[in-house]
């Protein structure tokens, strides 16, 4: 392989990697007794940053959903798996006065963490907690192992009775902070791995004032938040502007807040005083930095490299001598230079030991120290007193300790700071997929880190970084997008540092002019000949037929369709490879994507025309839906759509990549002229005999005579048709309905099966679902009504129309106007 053509970006495929796919935590795992322990619910409007929200109108592409359930329901929006569960916090104190509320939370936190023997840092000699033996100890030696760094597979279940103010998000993005190194390390305790995050919202508690809804883009400041769905307070919750990308606002949030809340609430820095910053390459020093030339300070900053200064002097414009080694005392006397004797009027603290001390020095009248590092706190060190004979003052902020209240409103201010221009984020992002979760820790723990790490669960650039270490030199990369995103500029520049010669132009390959004046663009740049060419461009415009506009069935059918035959047409035919990244969509037909599954068809029939008739390579690689990577992986929407028809299986990216590396082999048979192959190869479809071997019924589009030869059940000796008579009754409401004495009844047995198949569709209990509120105050959209009305034609042999299930009647009317329609005989 040298070169290949691979279309389009594929980036998006490969979010996630199977070894952290689907995971519900760190080792260090919250349990729904720690969420409870969260702070008291604040009773306040919300955020005037929704002003900024991202979402917008739903994408064309990527339906945001905006379902929310009707007050009474337990929780609003889709529920990610299980059933739902209210999220809240249990044995909430009956609310009191907000000032009382925050310092008894405040309290409730510090007293915590006074009756809870610190772990960390070492101690020395003397026993902790006695002021007159102050014994500072040395900075935390850090172990090289990080023996916590795994995951939990499986999801917490939240527990009943509770207030419901809690909204769970699925994090796409977590900030690493040196709090999770040390946790990870077990030398701190905590409520888990993770303060910050950004995601989507899946779930909204019933009690939540906040305008947030399934499918916003927010970000979450909240103790063990390293989860793949964590939950938090609302006041904990953000929108994203709409400037920011996830791992942006992921990696603002900790570090920005603190900065604010030390340099605006705590120290109210004022402009023209100086402000000595310790650490201040690091994401939170940056932050303050930003913060203090905002308001005007003046900025002496300490930090550990030469490299580190030079990023200092360069970002932020501090003069050289004016930064200081923050590893050894010498910086008090810079500082004690430069402010000529007065000292500074604010010290941002991250040192320990004689670092604190030589700071506290540095002090100047009405002086402000704030202490983030707090270690020497934690090891109940002594402070020399004289200091505060000149009126300066000493806090120590742990952001984590804040309640709801105060986080809410840091939330706003920061973001809004940051949206407007105001401060940037900390610089670089460092941006870890989760297999390389460990190297991020370790990135951490090294103190080398200028800027911000951020976990994300996946990277963008999986199947070109797969291309590129099995030996591809030139890669082109075509989109409608081109390396416009951050996440195509990033892969362009990671494979270049690689060696590999990469374009990711901007090209519609639908479009036969700009295919070939792309290509043209290519030879002229000295690309060599394209050798093969992986064709994964998809735009999905779901939506049922009857409702699909021309445009919409045009723009999904040209992602398909036309750029295969275009690829087809004007790639050289001898390539070694040339797959079609298709669906069995196409094979099993889908009543919500007629468009995309024409399209696949006709991948595949492309495919097979090029094998057959012109006996060149092709494989048409039909698979199921992808689990952890690409777009259903990231569409909640998509996801339940998925999980609830079961007619696919799901496969991972790591079994993707597996079918690639057997798809691009050149000697591979099954993409070699017939009779080795037709071009097309099935992969994940469910069979008729995979339903009735677990007792269920096959959907109905399993009973076409194509299938008629998947029905037999390996060991059954049998080929069979309907499940086993084991199926339970409640399972078969046609047989029940049947059998049902008379009019009442019948109607109970179709209720009681709509809310069953609700109660999956919509990961809900059917307990919840109550007769008298309409369907679509379930979320069920028009696609879900198609699929109810087939189910229900099916089940009980009678027609209603979608307008019918949609139309605002309770569930109640529905069940007794499908009992009335039947077909179905009374009592057999
Ligand atoms: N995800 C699944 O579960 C699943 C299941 C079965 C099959 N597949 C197949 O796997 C492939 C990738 O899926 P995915 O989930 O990664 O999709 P995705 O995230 O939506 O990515 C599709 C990519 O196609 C590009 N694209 C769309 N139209 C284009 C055009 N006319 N010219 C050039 N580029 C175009 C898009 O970039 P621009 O918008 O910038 O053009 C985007 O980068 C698709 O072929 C899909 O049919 C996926």
């Amino acid at each position: 392989m040298t070169n290949m053509s691979v279309n389009p970006t594929l980036a998006r495929i490969y979010r996630f990697f199977i070894n952290f796919c689907d995971f519900e935590g760190f080792s260090t795992t919250i349990t729904d007794d720690d969420h409870a322990r969260q702070r008291p619910p604040p009773r306040r409007a919300h955020h005037r940053l929704r002003r900024t929200r991202t979402t917008g109108p739903a994408s064309p592409t990527r339906p945001a959903e905006k379902k929310r359930l009707p007050e009474d329901e337990l929780l609003h929006g889709t529920a990610p798996r299980g059933n739902v569960t209210p999220i809240g916090e249990e044995g909430a104190p009956p609310p009191a006065s907000r000032p009382r509320r925050e310092r008894a939370a405040y309290g409730a936190a510090h007293q915590r963490r006074r009756t809870t023997p610190p772990r960390e840092p070492p101690r020395t000699g003397a026993p902790p907690r006695k002021p007159d033996k102050p014994s500072l100890p040395p900075r935390p030696r850090v172990p090289t192992r990080l023996p916590h760094t795994h995951y939990k597979g499986k999801p917490t279940t939240p527990s009943s009775g509770r207030t419901f103010t809690r909204q769970e998000t699925e994090a796409k993005a977590w900030g690493l902070n040196f709090r999770d190194v040390l946790i990870a390390l077990g030398r701190k305790e905590g409520d888990g791995l993770g303060a910050d995050c950004a995601g989507i919202v899946t779930r909204v508690g019933r009690d939540c004032r906040s305008s947030l809804r399934p499918g916003d883009r927010v970000c979450m400041v909240a103790e063990g938040c390293m989860r793949q769905y964590p939950r938090a307070h609302e006041g904990r919750v953000l929108a994203i502007p709409e400037s920011l990308s996830l791992e942006t606002a992921a990696s603002v949030l900790v570090p920005g807040l603190t900065a604010y809340h030390c340099l605006v609430d705590i120290a109210r820095l004022r402009k023209g005083e100086w402000v000595l910053v310790h650490s201040a390459a690091g994401s939170t020093g940056q932050m303050a930095v930003r913060v203090a030339q905002m308001l005007g300070a003046r900025v002496l900053a300490t930090t550990s490299s030469d490299e580190k200064r030079r990023f200092l002097k360069d970002t932020f414009g501090i003069p050289e001598e004016h930064i200081f080694h923050s590893r050894t005392k010498s910086f008090a006397a810079g500082v004690m230079r430069i402010t000529e004797g007065g000292g500074v009027d604010c010290v941002l603290n991250t040192l320990s030991g004689d670092g604190l001390r030589a700071s506290w020095e540095c002090m100047a009248p009405f002086g402000r120290f704030i202490d983030i590092g707090l270690a020497d706190i934690n090891a109940n060190a002594a402070l020399p007193m004289a200091m505060f004979s000149k009126n300066v003052s000493f806090r120590a902020v742990n952001l984590m300790w804040l309640g709801e209240v105060v986080t809410a409103d840091l939330l706003e201010k920061t973001m809004r700071l940051v949206d407007d221009g105001l401060i940037q984020p900390p610089q670089p992002l460092h941006v870890f997929g989760l297999p390389e979760v460990e190297k991020a820790f370790r990135f951490l723990q090294s103190g080398k880190n200028i800027g911000r790490a951020v976990i994300r669960p996946g990277a963008d650039d999986v199947i070109p970084r797969w291309m590129a270490n099995r030996g591809a030199k030139h890669l082109i990369v075509p989109s409608r997008s081109g390396a416009a995103s951050k996440a195509a500029a990033e892969l362009v520049s990671n494979l270049t540092a690689q060696g590999v010669n990469v374009a990711a132009p901007r090209c519609d390959v639908s479009a036969r002019s700009e295919l070939d004046r792309m290509l043209a663009e290519c030879k002229r740049n000295n690309m060599p000949p394209v050798r093969g060419c992986i064709n994964a461009s998809m735009v999905l415009q779901d939506t049922i037929f009857e409702n699909m506009t021309l445009p919409q069935w045009d723009l999904t059918m040209r992602s398909k369709a036309q750029t295969a035959w275009n690829l087809h047409s004007l790639l050289p035919g001898n390539l070694d490879f040339f797959v079609l990244l298709s669906s069995l969509a196409g094979v099993i037909g889908q009543s919500s994507s007629a468009n995309y599954t024409a399209g696949c068809a006709l991948q595949d029939a492309v495919a097979s025309y090029r094998v057959t008739a012109c006996g060149q390579r092709a494989l048409s690689l039909d698979i199921g839906w992808i689990g952890n990577v690409g777009i259903i992986a990231e569409t909640a929407a998509y996801q339940r759509r998925r999980r609830t028809d079961q007619d696919l299986q799901t496969i991972d990216d790591t079994e993707l990549l597996a079918l690639l590396t057997m798809a691009c082999d050149p000697d591979n048979p099954l993409s070699r002229p017939p009779p080795a192959s037709t071009g097309q190869v099935l992969f994940g479809l469910r069979t008729p005999a995979d339903f009735l071997a677990r007792e269920q019924e096959p959907p109905a589009q399993f009973g076409r005579p194509i299938f008629g030869a998947f029905s037999y059940i390996p060991g059954s000796g049998t080929q069979s048709t309907s499940p086993p008579s084991a199926q339970a009754p409640v399972d078969q409401p046609a047989k029940l309905f049947r059998q049902a004495a008379d009019a009442e009844e019948r109607v109970q047995i179709v209720f009681r099966a709509l809310a069953r198949k609700l109660a999956v569709a919509m990961s809900i209990s059917a307990e919840d679902i109550e007769p008298s509120k309409p369907l679509s105050s379930y979320g069920v959209d028009s696609l879900m009504a198609v699929e109810l009305r087939n189910w229900i034609g099916r089940e009980f042999a009678t027609t209603i129309a979608v307008f019918e299930i949609m139309g605002g009647a309770p569930i109640s009317r529905v069940a007794n106007l499908v009992a009335q329609r039947s077909t179905i005989g009374g009592t057999e």
